[in-house]
């Protein structure tokens, strides 16, 4: 069974130790108030420039994040507050298929458009053709739908079922190229843990 509390002590330990946070959290402990225990200010970020191992160290989190209890939005919605948290992108959300369109869910950034046509920008068009799109530079990218004028960067990676596209995974990003093949293989691999919400 999923222990907050204890999950909480091996963040927390890793990232605050001695500090007044580490201080607080431990006397909601004692007090029996674990309540907020896995807050996103709980979240431990690799401190190293290296995406693997901040991927890495993000992933078990993440697994654990998933409460059993907790509907996908729930679940979606924290995964990208750990996501926003860890890589800071400018954003990070998902879109999922409506009928003919996909439709804004959970994300954390600025302000976005709520609908997107099949085929249409990066998230349409990754959608149309169910694979991941990494597009290094957006205004290269034909068709591309600037939300945010501040965005460079984008990847937008398919959550599927059983091999059909739900929805996808969108991360924005204020520099140009700054996606590549980690992000890839390793958002393929947080989408196919959030497309287990969805069945
Ligand atoms: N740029 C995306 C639209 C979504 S926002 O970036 C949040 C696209 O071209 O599909």
């Amino acid at each position: 069974m999923f222990n907050p509390c204890a999950n909480s002590e091996r963040f927390v330990n890793a990232r605050h130790e001695g500090n007044s946070e580490n201080s607080s959290v431990a006397a909601q402990k004692r007090n029996g108030m674990c309540t907020f225990a896995l807050m996103a200010e709980n979240l431990f970020v690799a401190e190293t420039t290296d995406k693997q191992e901040r991927y890495l160290a993000l992933l078990p989190q993440l697994q654990a994040l998933m409460d059993p209890k907790a509907g996908a939005t729930a679940n979606v919605a924290n995964a990208m507050a750990a996501l926003k948290q860890t890589f800071g992108w400018l954003w990070i959300g998902v879109y999922m298929v409506q009928d003919d369109h996909l439709e804004l869910g959970p994300f954390q950034g600025p302000i976005a458009c709520t609908r997107i046509e099949k085929g249409k920008g990066v998230c349409g068009s990754a959608w149309n053709e169910n694979r991941t799109l990494v597009v290094p530079d957006v205004e290269a990218f034909p068709g591309h739908i600037a939300c945010s004028s501040a965005s460079r960067s984008e990847i937008v990676v398919p959550i599927q079922i059983d091999g059909q596209c739900i929805g996808v995974i969108d991360a924005d990003s204020e520099r140009l190229d700054d996606f590549d093949t980690t992000d890839q293989q390793f958002l393929e691999r947080i989408s196919e843990m959030l497309s287990k919400l969805y069945v």
